[in-house]
């Protein structure tokens, strides 16, 4: 069901990255999880969450197999009538990737929500809670969690008596100030584009810390709030969170949105 609130959302999902880490030898978004591409599970996750009038997908450039798998998706959810599908050719880096996506986001959208497809298993109260926020007047929204282990910075060091390379704590920030955030971020269209708009003026050693977007809606000084994110969303990085993910497919924490 699409918001009849005059307000319109698109979602971006970037899928569009190699998945080094996971370590299949294929790009992530095809890695499968409890028997379908992880794509899959991202895509009917934010289909079930309802709020998309536009859904963009950024794939690897020339992945043909991820664009026939949305193509599909799109039929399957019986899109066509109500919202709109594209898919595009992602970027050298996730926010290149989402810039791509952000081109072709269409006229008469207001919002946008940009979800990574490594987090397969985000339930529908997350993409509630966001775009709940953006209705409720904010610019920039992302979900988080209290982050349960203490946190600290570190510079590069040496040890006193061999000189071997290490690293040594240079502050430990209060653990009740920290949260772990994770997607579907959500923005005003116009502040999403002004902060990608900003990005493309950063070196490259400033590019490649950009790790998600809410950090460049910060650069260009507009407030980031902050809503409860899920467990369920966690993001699978490596072969550890993979099976994680399949354990939560098999139990109690199976989405109920997942099929079967
Ligand atoms: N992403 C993207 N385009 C890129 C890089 C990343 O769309 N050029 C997406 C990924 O597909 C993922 C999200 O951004 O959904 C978060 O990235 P990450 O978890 O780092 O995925 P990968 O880059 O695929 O993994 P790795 O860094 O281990 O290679
Ligand atoms: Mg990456």
């Amino acid at each position: 069901m699409i918001e009849e609130t005059g307000a319109r959302c698109a979602v971006i999902i970037v899928a569009a990255g190699s998945g080094q880490r996971l370590g299949h030898g294929m790009p992530k978004a095809r890695v499968p999880l409890g028997g379908a591409p992880m794509l899959a599970h991202a895509v009917r996750g934010v289909v079930n969450a309802g709020l998309a009038s536009q859904i963009c997908i950024a794939v690897p450039a020339g992945d043909e197999e991820l664009v026939e798998l949305c193509h599909q998706l799109a039929e399957e959810s019986g899109a066509g009538r109500e919202v709109r599908w594209d898919v595009v050719d992602g970027g050298a880096d996730r926010a290149a990737s989402v810039r791509t996506a952000l081109a072709v986001v269409m006229p008469g959208i207001s919002s946008v929500l940009v979800h990574d497809a490594a987090r397969p298993l985000t339930p529908a109260g997350v993409f509630d809670r966001v775009a709940a926020a953006l209705r409720d007047g904010a610019k920039a929204v992302v979900p988080a969690l209290a982050v349960v282990d203490t946190i600290k910075s570190v510079v590069p060091a040496e040890l006193p008596a061999t000189g071997a390379g290490v690293e040594k704590v240079a502050g430990t920030p209060a653990r009740n100030r920290l949260r772990a955030v994770q997607t579907p971020q959500g923005f005003q269209l116009e502040t999403l584009r002004r902060a990608h708009a900003h990005a493309g003026t950063l070196d490259a050693d400033a590019a490649a810390g950009i790790t998600d977007d809410a950090m460049l809606v910060e650069a260009i000084g507009e407030d980031v709030y902050v809503v409860q994110g899920s467990t369920h969303s966690l993001k699978i990085t490596t072969p550890m969170d993979l099976l994680l993910a399949e354990a939560m497919l098999q139990g109690p924490l199976r989405p109920r949105w997942v099929e079967g």
